[in-house]
């Protein structure tokens, strides 16, 4: 973090300095896992639902926390405020003003915003130093706690921003100020927090609002939701896309599910490999590569590190090979029709011919439309030449699995993860494929975790389970 006095940071989020040396200093990030928290770094404590972080404000105070940032005094040195969240904001915005060398990138979209930052994040590492930490820090709470990342080096920071509500980009975009800007698809995901795909791109397109005249739009050209952003641009806009400026021609993908292809953008092309697994990756290297554009015109060294680039963040085509010869595809972070459909066509390019078995959950949040976008993806499942197919969760997921057996699928429904877990385990056999894929509180990404560490702790596990 950005070095700060106890007595800044006070001034800095509204707050009032308790049992503090107003001199001390912060030099470390924000946590609020007080088991994460490094020395001279600032444990933010949140009032949760099952515990009060305040109770653990001590203990990040005898770790090395400087300071914390809570509701009440703790006995140990705290800035108290009335809204922890509300000042993890003010202090993001207050880093973000005094990092005089620093340019943010934001991300938003319906689906690819983690994966489209994980390719971004090692494009502007080349260029200087970049914060774009793995996962999904994405909220009110996630976005501060990464500005903390930053240092007086920095130069870049991509910070992606998630939506629930209108107005949600707009708050974030307003703690972090975005000089370029990439929406990258507008699609099911939330749709019941938004009720229509007209407002997801309403509240998607903030980010293209905030936007300064000399900074950067980058649309996907695909998506004609986010195309049609380009109206509410100050910022020169750069499309990329099937038949946009940038764009990925000869796409090959190799037997492991690679995408190759050629980057071509106005200042000339480059060969890309990408380590990433799933062709649909191409469109977010393109978002990736659309906006390292507006920082350097060297297409060699944006293809090259799009094709170092490894996976950084969990649970997003996360391939394991265990013994004996079993291929387990983790894709269970999050789910929506888009991501399964593009999660389904790479398993069955891996499989070839081998048996692909799917273990897909219940897609949450898809509103009233919800029904009918399960009964179709149990189609799109027996298109895709799945042949053993579990339904996980609620009666949407038994919608999945009616839908495949009627495409000729054999199925069985279960009512969660424990007992996916059971059936996968009777069901899997050497040289299966296995997709698992459902919306993130059903708890398959723990499934993946568990097949994966069986398979690695004990090759002739998967062997003696039989197909019975
Ligand atoms: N361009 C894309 N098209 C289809 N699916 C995608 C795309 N990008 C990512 N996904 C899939 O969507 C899911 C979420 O990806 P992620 O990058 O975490 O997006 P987000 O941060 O927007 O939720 C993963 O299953 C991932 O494989
Ligand atoms: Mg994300």
């Amino acid at each position: 973090m950005l070095t700060m006095t106890l007595a800044e940071l006070a001034s800095a989020v509204g707050g009032t300095l308790r049992d503090a040396d107003p001199n001390a200093v912060v030099t470390a990030p924000v946590r609020y896992d007080s088991r994460l928290i490094e020395p001279g770094g600032l444990f933010a404590a949140f009032p949760g639902v099952n515990v009060d972080g305040h109770e653990f404000a001590a203990r990040a105070v005898a770790d090395g926390a400087a300071v914390v940032l809570g509701s009440r005094p703790v006995g140990v040195p705290a800035v108290v405020v009335e809204d922890v969240r509300a000042a993890l904001g003010r202090l993001a915005a207050a880093l973000v003003i005094r990092a005089t060398g620093l340019t943010v990138v934001g991300v938003t979209g319906s689906v690819g915003k983690t994966t489209t930052k994980d390719l971004l994040g090692p494009v502007l590492s080349r260029l200087g130093p970049t914060v774009a930490p793995p996962g999904n820090l994405n909220n009110e709470i996630g976005l501060p706690s990464t500005v903390s990342l930053i240092t007086a080096e920095t130069r870049f920071l991509v910070s992606e921003m998630g939506a629930r509500n209108v107005g949600d980009v707009t708050y974030l975009a307003g703690l972090v100020q975005p000089r370029v800007g990439i929406v990258t698809a507008i699609g099911t995901p939330h749709l019941s927090g938004f009720g229509t795909l007209e407002i997801t791109t309403k509240a998607k397109s903030e980010l293209i609002e905030a936007l300064p005249a000399d900074g950067r739009a980058v649309l996907n050209a695909d998506d004609h939701r986010v195309a049609g952003m380009a109206a509410k641009s100050a910022a020169p806009v750069t499309f990329y896309g099937a038949s946009a400026d940038v764009r990925a021609e000869d796409i090959t993908v190799d037997a492991l599910g690679r995408a190759s292809f050629l980057l071509c953008t106005p200042a000339g092309s480059s060969a890309v490999a990408m380590r990433l697994i799933g062709e649909h990756y191409v469109s977010n290297a393109l978002a990736a590569a659309a906006a390292a554009l507006a920082f350097t015109d060297d297409v060699s060294l944006i293809a090259d590190a799009l094709s170092s680039a490894a996976r950084a963040s969990e649970g997003r085509m996360q391939v394991s090979e265990i013994e004996p010869g079993i291929t387990v595809i983790n894709d269970a972070y999050s789910s929506s029709p888009t991501s399964t459909a593009a999660a389904l066509k790479t398993a069955a390019a891996l499989a070839q011919g081998r048996r692909l078995l799917a273990v897909l959950g219940q897609m949450n949040e898809l509103g009233a439309d919800s029904p009918r976008h399960h009964t179709e993806l149990g189609g799109t499942a027996a298109d895709a030449g799945v042949r053993y197919l579990i339904g996980v969760g609620n009666a949407d997921a038994g919608r999945i699995a009616a839908a495949a057996s009627a495409g000729g699928v054999e199925v069985e429904h279960v009512p969660d993860a424990a007992a996916a877990l059971a059936l996968i385990h009777r069901r899997w056999a050497a040289g299966d494929v296995v997709l698992i894929k459902g919306s993130n509180s059903l708890g398959l990404q723990a499934v993946a975790k568990q097949l994966v560490a069986e398979g690695a702790s004990d090759p002739a596990h998967a062997a003696t389970q039989g197909n019975g």
